[in-house]
């Protein structure tokens, strides 16, 4: 493998797999759903929503493209912003008693993993846990194929609409949790980057560190010549870990974000860098699918579900909560300061691609320069600073570390060993930064 600069070894696997997104970007493309829907042999269109996009230009023009093509259209209009396994739920009985044969998302991560989850469990009814991963749920594989869907993504950045992957919160058991399985994953995705034009600053910002994050995280992965073969080939995780594929696109996501990340989340009037992010988010979605997340998103988990009072600004909802790829950034620093030792020259030409000066830097200072910029970053963005300005505590780490301690899929896949001791040392680092 020298030429993917991945060396075999030993006992470890010897080959990744690619799973391609088929995707559509481009501005004004929403008014493509109905041709694409016919196309899939649509004919009754469940179009999922919240109630906040249900009054944007964006429904309605996805909705008129599809009846514009001659199909009927269901609107599901009740999708949680951080879906509970009882939105999850409703939205499936909405699903199961609409008698529709495909569904359409409109909206952010909530709506587009409401609608991969009300896919599965209206075709193959089960209690949640069922498909939860393992350990807090069975992790039982899909049976078979689903309904299409084609994803609309609103904002720059979870990549929801190219990964296999949906997050609910289990209300009793107080944790977060991820459903993955390449069979949820939409079947097309219709990316419009005129949906950014009206999103808030604060909105831009979170989003655009969950794409960081799933960029940076995806290219200091643990690489896929570091992981056990899997029983049979057709059982390769989707989280194989980083390889040359996933580490196309968390490179351009990087540049682009080291170019346009500050500028979009500044002027809404700045097209070129909002529509740059948007495309940013795609190909973060489409790395990160096919590699994994690792720490920050482990921690992020924790740090949204164990959320105090803190309301952040520019969402819409009344009830506390750490917007997801702000959950995220806050561990961050603390992460890749510790992860850049299992490969400092990846985390240092990270660093690079964001922006910071990298010239006459060692090894040993790659973590470092990498936290640094990062955290320029938060702070040219309005970002708190760190867990403390979301409320926490150091009195609250242990508590911190035993939820994320749950997350073993997203631990494993660190470049490096994380036991409950790094988990500590790693919230920690996390309290604050400037
Ligand atoms: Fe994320």
């Amino acid at each position: 493998m020298a030429a993917t600069r991945y060396a075999s070894n030993a006992g470890f696997d010897t080959a990744f797999s690619v799973d391609t997104s088929h995707i559509t970007f481009g501005a004004g493309c929403l008014r493509e759903a109905g041709d694409v829907a016919s196309d899939l042999g649509m004919t009754r269109v469940g179009l999922l929503t919240d109630p906040v996009l249900a009054q944007t230009q964006h429904v309605k023009t996805v909705e008129e493209s599809l009846v514009a093509a001659g199909l009927a259209v269901v609107i599901y209009d009740q999708v949680r912003v951080e879906p509970t396994d009882a939105s999850f739920a409703a939205a499936a009985d909405f699903v199961a008693s609409a008698r529709v044969d495909g569904l359409v998302s409109v909206g952010g991560g909530s709506v587009m993993d409401t609608t991969k989850a009300a896919n599965l469990y209206s075709v193959y009814p089960a209690p949640i846990l069922t498909y939860v991963n393992a350990p807090i749920g069975e992790g039982a594989p899909v049976p078979g194929p689903l309904k299409p869907h084609i994803a609309c993504p609103t904002t720059s950045g979870t990549g929801s609409e190219c990964t296999g992957i949906a997050v609910l919160d289990v209300v009793d058991l107080e944790v977060k949790v991820g459903i993955q399985n390449q069979r949820i994953r939409p079947t097309r995705a219709l990316i419009d980057p005129n949906c950014t034009r009206t999103l808030p600053a604060s909105v831009v910002a979170s989003a655009g560190f969950d794409v960081l994050n799933h960029a940076l995280e995806s290219y200091t992965a643990r690489p896929f010549t570091r992981r056990e073969p899997p029983a049979r080939p057709t059982l390769r995780p989707a989280s194989q870990g980083a390889n040359p594929w996933s580490d196309l696109g968390s490179t351009e996501t990087l540049r682009l974000l080291g170019h346009y990340l500050v500028r979009g989340v500044r002027d809404p009037t700045d097209t070129e860098a909002r529509h740059a992010l948007m495309w940013a988010a795609s190909l973060a979605g489409i790395a990160f699918s096919n590699s994994g997340c690792h720490a920050a998103h482990a921690m992020s988990y924790a740090v949204a579900g164990l959320v105090k009072d803190y309301r952040p600004d520019g969402y819409p909802t009344s009830e506390p909560m750490v917007p997801h790829g702000m959950s995220v950034v806050l561990n961050s620093p603390s992460v890749f300061r510790l992860t850049a030792r299992a490969n400092p020259s990846r985390h240092l030409h990270a660093a690079a691609l964001l922006g910071a000066d990298h010239h006459g830097i060692g090894d040993q200072d790659a973590g470092n320069v990498l936290a640094g910029q990062i955290i320029s970053l938060m702070q040219a963005t309005g970002m708190p600073n760190g867990l403390t300005g979301v409320g926490y505590e150091p009195d609250d780490v242990p508590g911190l570390v035993d939820r994320a301690g749950l997350q073993r899929g997203l631990l494993a896949n660190a470049p490096i060993e994380i036991d409950h001791d790094t988990l500590t040392s790693l919230f920690e680092g996390a309290l604050s930064y400037w």
